[in-house]
This record gives C-alpha cells, structure tokens and sequence, in this order.
C-alpha cells in the first residue's frame, strides 16, 4: 500500500493571496522571515486580511535562511504563549519550514528535536491549530510538501523531518509574491525544483500518480527557469506553479541522493565562509547523480524517457542519459551556478578556487559520505551507494571530474 497526500486547499493564480479572507478561527501566529515579505509590503497584507477573517494575529520574525533547532524552539515556545489556532507561514523555505518544526513542537511540547527527526515517527497534529502555507520563492515546493529541513549547528548537519502530518492544509501559490526574488535566487530555487521533479521520477517509490506530476513540472522548468532567471516575469509565475508539481510529485515519490548530499554538504564548510545554498548544491551534485544513478537499468531507462520529454536526442539510452547531463550542465552554466565545489566562490559564483580548501575537503570526506549515506532521502534512491561508493561520487562533486563507477 502506498500513501498520497497533498493540502486540502491549494489557492493559486495572481491575488490568491486574498485566500486568507476565508480562514475561519480565532488566533492566528504569522512566521516570517528576514524582511523581503515585509519591504515588499505581503506581510502587511496578510495581516490585514486575517484581521478581515476576524482573527486575532501575532508575528514571530526574523527567521533565518537554513533555520536552526534553537530557532524552533523559540518559535514554539511563542505559540505556546499566544496558542494559535492557525499558523501562517509566508516566505521561502526557510521560514515555512521552520513554522512545521514549531508547529510539532506546539502540539507535543515534550517532544525532543531527536523525536522529530524519527522519518515517519511524529505524532499526529492539528488538535491545537491547522497550518496554511505561502512561498515567496520557486523551489522548496514546502507549502505542499511532507518535508522540514533543521540544521543542527553544533553538527553542522541539516536533517530532514518527514511525515505526512506536516503537510499543510491549505497552500496559497501566488504568483506576485516571487516577482521580487533576486537572480540568483530565482535560479537556485529554480534547479532546487528541477531536481526534485527530476529525483522523484527514478526515485524507488515513483508511481503513477506522481509521475505525471514530475514530468509536468520538468517541462516547465526547462521551458521557463531559465528566460524567469533572465527577468521574464509571465515565465516567473509559471515556475511558481511548476515548482509546486514538483513538490507535490517529490513528496509523495520522495527523493534520492542528491538531496542527502546537499543536506551533508550545506553547513558543513560554514567555518570557510562558505554556505553551500541548497539549490546551488542540487544543481551541481544533479549530473553526477544521474551519471552514478545510470548504471542502474531502471533509472537509466527513466533518464531515458525524460530526456525524450525534453526532446533532447539520443539514439538509445545511454546516449540520451549523456544528453540529459549535457543539457543540464548547460542550464547551471546559463544561471551561473558554479560546477563543482571547488569552484563554489564569493556569492556561490564560479570560480577558479572557491571557498572550500581541498585538503579540508578531504579531511571532512569519510565524515560527509558517512552522513549522506545515513540521510533519509538516501533510503528512496534507485542505486545504493557504498561508503566508498559515496565517497568517490562526492569527490567527482568537488574537483568537477567524470563519475565512470
Ligand atoms: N521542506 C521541503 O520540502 C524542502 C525542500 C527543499 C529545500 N528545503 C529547505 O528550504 C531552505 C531553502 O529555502 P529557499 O530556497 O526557499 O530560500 P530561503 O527561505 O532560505 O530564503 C533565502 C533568502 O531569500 C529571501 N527571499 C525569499 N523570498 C523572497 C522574495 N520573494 N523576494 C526577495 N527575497 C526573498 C529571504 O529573505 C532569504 O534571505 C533550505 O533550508 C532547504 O534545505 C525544504
Ligand atoms: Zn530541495
């Protein structure tokens, strides 16, 4: 038996924002993030049309991208003191994540961070309050999705937590509110979503009713991501919806190695000063995967079949799977995301060398693959790596070198 399970309500399409007139309750907590929903004046609106609603509303800010255990559990203890009976979370995935950890939290105030970590472990939810989400950014597909990530500083890890109970019940996909997103965060997202359309379609828990939203979503973003990148705006709100597809496809199929590497490799060089952004990760981690993934007869057949829906040629599939690298290489180097570690630089733009030295690189290694490997998007992956295995591919990663094992 397998499970499929999306928002009840989906609000989307230009001033769906207005959605929130329709809530029905009494006290709702608005998280949000650094400023961008304030300054661009979304904040304001979505506290005025919860006052129509006839709620009451409190603000928990400042919820920092790749939100921190610490901050959960400040946002939590915020609700406790307000008891909300709707969480409203608007932003990108930083805040909307953070919102389902406090919102756990809040419910079962004895549960510890290790608890929520336990994949497919956390209690059930919504006897205190019900969570609506509203992303400002084209990637993360969180507004739909049974997904939080939480970085652990201490360890300089993000986990994933995962469970059906934090899929939101009501998504609002609104268009205008990702027209301000900078560049580069437009293409970071961007392939963020690609991967997920992309890793979901080979994932081992593909089937038929995701796979139609993965292949929908891929369409899309190869047709939109990059003129959206360049400041084509119609293309902008079609990678909002896109993403989403790719959310709702990823979150039922799950995901796969990519997405456990970039989890292990995202905080882990914070020392150097360099953050390795989520999607930027994705983005260069995606045609290695594909190229490890290949020598799996299954996946190399989906490959295949994405390739073709791309239109990319190949006369059989191995051909077509070098294409879809190709094509794909040829995408980050369009949005000017960097190819490999080494060359992750000032701004996560290409450079000769970037942030992370090669002799810390490969201190860190055993302990990275060992983590990537443990990951839980890991489990869903078509080939299962070795430790060794993984070590290797994180190492094709870094120097940008052919993945042939
Ligand atoms: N829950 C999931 O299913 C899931 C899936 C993939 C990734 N993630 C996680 O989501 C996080 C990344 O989220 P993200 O990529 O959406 O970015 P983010 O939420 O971290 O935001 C990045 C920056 O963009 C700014 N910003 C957001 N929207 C903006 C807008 N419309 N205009 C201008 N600036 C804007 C924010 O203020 C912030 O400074 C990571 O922690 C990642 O691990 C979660
Ligand atoms: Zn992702």
């Amino acid at each position: 038996m397998a499970r499929f399970t999306l928002p009840r309500d989906l609000y989307h399409g230009k001033g769906s924002l207005e959605a929130l007139k329709s809530l029905k309750g009494t006290r709702a907590m608005v998280c949000v993030g650094g400023g961008s929903m304030k300054k661009f004046g979304f904040l304001d609106k979505v506290i005025t049309y919860l006052h129509e609603a006839g709620m009451e509303t409190e603000l928990f800010e400042g919820i920092k991208p790749d939100p921190s255990v610490d901050t959960v559990m400040r946002g939590a203890a915020a609700m406790e003191k307000f008891q909300p009976d709707w969480i409203i979370a608007i932003g990108g995935g930083s805040p909307i994540d953070a919102a389902k950890a406090m919102w756990i939290k809040y419910e079962h105030p004895e549960i510890t961070f290790a608890q929520m970590c336990v994949v497919f472990g956390i209690p059930e939810l919504r006897k205190k309050a019900r969570f609506c989400a509203i992303p400002s950014t084209s990637g993360t597909a969180t507004e739909v999705t049974a997904f939080s990530v939480i970085t652990d500083y201490k360890k300089g890890i993000k986990y994933p937590l995962a469970d059906f109970e934090i899929t939101p019940d009501v998504a609002i996909v609104d268009p205008e509110l990702a027209q301000t997103m900078p560049k580069k965060l437009t293409a970071h997202t961007g392939m963020d979503a690609m991967t997920h359309a992309i890793e979901a379609f080979v994932s081992t828990a593909n089937c038929d009713f995701t796979d139609p939203l993965a292949i929908g979503a891929i369409k899309m973003i190869q047709s939109d991501l990059v003129a959206s990148y360049n400041g084509d705006m119609s293309k902008r709100a079609s990678m909002h919806n896109a993403q989403c597809l790719a959310g709702m496809a990823f979150s039922n199929a799950l995901l796969g190695i990519v997405h456990s590497m970039a989890h292990k490799t995202g905080a882990i060089f914070e020392d150097y000063g360099a953050h390795i952004i989520h999607g930027a990760a994705n983005a260069m981690y995606l045609p290695k995967v594909i190229a490890f993934n290949a020598k799996d007869a299954t996946a190399k057949a989906r490959y295949g079949i994405i390739a073709d829906v791309m239109g990319l040629g190949g006369a059989n599939a191995d051909e077509k799977v070098a294409s879809l690298i190709t094509y794909l290489r040829g995408m980050n180097d369009a949005l000017n995301i960097p190819r490999c570690i080494k060359q992750y630089g000032a701004d996560s733009t290409p450079c000769e060398q970037g942030f992370v030295p090669e002799d810390v690189f490969l201190a860190r290694l055993p302990k990275i693959a060992k983590n990537a490997v443990d990951d839980a998007c890991t489990g869903s992956n078509p080939r299962q790596p070795s430790l060794e295995e993984m070590e290797k591919l994180l190492k094709c990663c870094y120097y940008d070198t052919e993945v042939d094992f």
